[in-house]
């Protein structure tokens, strides 16, 4: 059991509040991923459980014991961090080993240790090279090898990915997923990358600012954003969003004008929704069909395309400003005036102070 608590931390670096106090709890034997842009304050969160950052405020808890006394070492966390270091002079056996070594294990266990996660990490033919003799995926394999060695209850990443290309990325992402489901360990795992949140987490937690955005899971993040930050940092490519400039209740649902575009919903919504959104992959080029709704864009102008094989993303500038769609076959250039049908319990809504709006469905 390694359940990590946060209670009502804070950071200050001299005058600058970089978290202003947050709450937060990091389930046993999931997978945590701490996501948001740069600055936000990711990395001081992952260091204040690792103990190499002090709390201005607040608790850190471990399996329901305070930790802000415990230095870094007894807290049992393993950190595997962006800038992996390994012994130059000793072997990817010696590497793994030395955690294991400083701890005075036997030397039967430490075998035992070693040959069983070079297994797991598939390290087992470079168990006699050195580190200048692996490649930058290997290296980072032996590191996260050398932080597991000791059957750590917490495991903490700091973008480990970020330095290697896109091939490696995508190959020790899918390798640190599997790892993870194998060992059940709890872990934190900070990135700004999307698309390894959206792989490794079982819990994402959107920052901004040092404050938590919304907290769920990849699915829910993706179908039901909170708020605008999360509508349009969640989901590739970017959702799609244009200003309402005016909606009214009519018999049935609601009419909303954006621009030249008048659009009629079976939706009862608030007066003060105030952004529509929809997602590329929910909006079909073409007219609607039963219970779809028509949004017609005008002025459209492609102005590029992102090759999928058997579809498209097509980028376009329209009279309500740049959106995205998914086009079927090899992305034909969109221009003029277009209509698309779209689902209406696939459209998003946000009010003026960009939080979700719920629609409700009128009864008849
Ligand atoms: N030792 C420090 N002294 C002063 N300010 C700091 C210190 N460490 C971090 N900060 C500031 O705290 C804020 C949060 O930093 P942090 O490293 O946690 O961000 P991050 O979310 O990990 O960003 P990135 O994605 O770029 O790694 C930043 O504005 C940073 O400049
Ligand atoms: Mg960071």
């Amino acid at each position: 059991m390694a359940e990590i608590q946060l209670r009502s931390i804070s950071k200050r670096f001299g005058e600058v509040e970089v978290i202003p106090g947050l709450d937060l709890v990091m389930p046993d034997g999931q997978v945590t991923v701490l996501l948001g842009p740069s600055g936000c304050g990711k990395s001081t969160l992952l260091r204040m459980i690792a103990g190499l950052e002090t709390p201005s405020g607040g608790e850190v808890l471990i399996d329901g014991k305070r930790m802000n006394e415990v230095p870094p070492a007894d807290r049992g966390c393993a950190l595997v961090f962006q800038n992996y270091a390994l012994y130059p002079h000793k072997t990817v056996r010696q590497n793994l080993a030395f955690p294991l070594r400083m701890a005075k294990v036997a030397a039967a266990a430490q075998k035992e240790s070693v040959e069983r996660i070079a297994e797991t990490l598939e390290l087992t033919p470079l168990l006699d090279r050195y580190p200048r003799q692996l490649s930058g995926g290997q290296r980072q394999r032996v590191a996260m090898g050398r932080a597991m060695i000791r059957r750590p209850e917490v495991f903490l990443y700091d973008e480990p990915l970020s330095n290697l290309d896109l091939e490696l990325r995508v190959r020790l992402r899918l390798e640190i997923a599997r790892m993870q489901r194998q060992l059940k360990a709890t872990a934190v795992y900070v990135t700004h990358d999307q698309t390894e949140a959206m792989t490794l987490a079982d819990q994402i937690v959107v920052l901004r600012r040092g404050r938590i955005e919304q907290v769920g899971s990849p699915l829910a993040l993706y179908r039901t954003p909170a708020n605008l930050f999360v509508a349009g940092f969640i989901g590739t490519p970017r959702m799609n969003l244009f200003a309402i400039e005016a909606a009214a209740a009519v018999a049935g649902g609601t009419r909303m004008r954006l621009g030249e575009t008048t659009l009629d919903l079976p939706l009862r919504l608030p007066a003060d929704v105030a952004t529509l959104g929809f997602r590329a992959e929910q909006a079909r080029i073409g007219e609607p069909g039963p219970g779809e709704v028509a949004f017609d864009l005008h002025g459209c102008e492609t102005q590029a395309v992102e090759q999928l094989g058997d579809r498209a993303f097509v980028y376009l500038q329209s009279t309500l400003g740049p959106l995205v769609l998914l086009a079927p076959g090899d992305g034909p250039a969109l221009e003029g005036h277009l209509r698309l049908a779209l689902d209406p319990a696939a459209l998003h809504f946000f009010d003026a102070r960009e939080q979700a709006v719920t629609a409700e469905t009128p009864h008849p």
